[in-house]
């Protein structure tokens, strides 16, 4: 019988057994990272995928943006709500195409997966501008969605295994990705980096979702992976998303010293997740 990690590799290894992902999607998130893309390229991708652009239509003209007048086409999104809006637009819809998936085995709906992404891609924005860090906005942001993609893997492959590791972690100390590790041969960090590079997504993606809880070990990128870890830390103790590795997440020291965020800049954070909540409710029936 082959290891599980065999088995793992089998799904990684073959990106026609990885879930089906539209090309229009992958290349539109790539796209919209670079801050000098032509709109006219973005909008002519985006017309080759009717349902992304059905979906990227639906919210633009939803509660949450306001339009002041129907939008029909994403060319008319773009001059109604600007390049910055329709970019976060697109990054949701490609993200939540990505990421809607029940997460059985990890105890997550996709509902809860979804919030808890949205809180921290929103949360990692705020803190990138409240501490005035040099990154993109939408690649703080978009990290911050895609962070855990590694779960939508596992959990839609091998639901029965994360069963198993749920037991032991009733009893274990050690940690959720130490026990992934143990029973998959990868955690979900090196799952949903292993994915984002077989679809070729930006190297800042990849290293984010391959580090977000060990940022220190972000050779390229520790700031941006640092930020996010943040978020991601903030989110579980408020109770945003938690799953079965529960409540047990470490701060990282250096992820705290390279951002600047300080214990009080934490608790502030932590006070503005019921609002963030509130916010982003409209986003989550998209
Ligand atoms: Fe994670
Ligand atoms: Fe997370």
């Amino acid at each position: 019988m082959l290891q599980m990690k065999d088995q793992v590799d089998i799904v990684l290894n073959d990106i026609n057994k990885l879930p089906p992902m539209s090309n229009v999607v992958i290349k539109v998130m790539t796209m919209v990272q670079d801050p000098a893309v032509s709109i006219h390229d973005l909008a002519m991708e985006i017309s080759r995928d009717p349902a992304i652009t059905a979906s990227i239509l639906k919210l633009s003209n939803s509660a949450y943006y306001r339009a002041s007048k129907p939008i029909r086409t994403v060319q008319e999104a773009l001059m109604t709500l600007g390049i910055k809006v329709v970019k976060e637009i697109i990054i949701l819809t490609a993200s939540k195409v990505i990421l809607n998936k029940d997460l059985r085995g990890y105890q997550l709906d996709a509902e809860a997966m979804w919030l808890h992404s949205l809180v921290v891609a929103e949360l990692s924005a705020k803190i990138a501008h409240s501490k005035k860090l040099n990154v993109s906005k939408d690649l703080v942001f978009t990290a911050g969605l895609l962070h855990d993609l590694g779960k939508v893997i596992l959990a839609q492959f091998f639901p029965q295994v994360l069963f198993k590791i749920k037991t032991e972690l009733k009893t274990s100390k050690e940690s959720f990705t130490v026990v992934e590790k143990k029973y998959f041969g990868y955690d979900h960090q090196e799952v949903g980096m292993k994915t984002l590079k077989m679809w070729n997504f930006p190297d800042e993606l990849t290293e984010v979702v391959g580090h977000h809880h060990d940022p220190e070990n972000a050779k390229n990128f520790p700031l941006l992976t640092s930020i996010v870890h943040i978020a991601n830390t903030i989110a579980i103790i408020s109770g945003v998303g938690i799953d079965i590795g529960g409540i047990s997440h470490d701060l990282s020291e250096f992820a705290l010293n390279i951002t600047g965020v300080t214990d009080k800049d934490i608790e502030e954070y932590y006070l503005t997740i019921p609002e963030l909540e509130k916010s982003i409710s409209e986003l989550q029936s998209i």
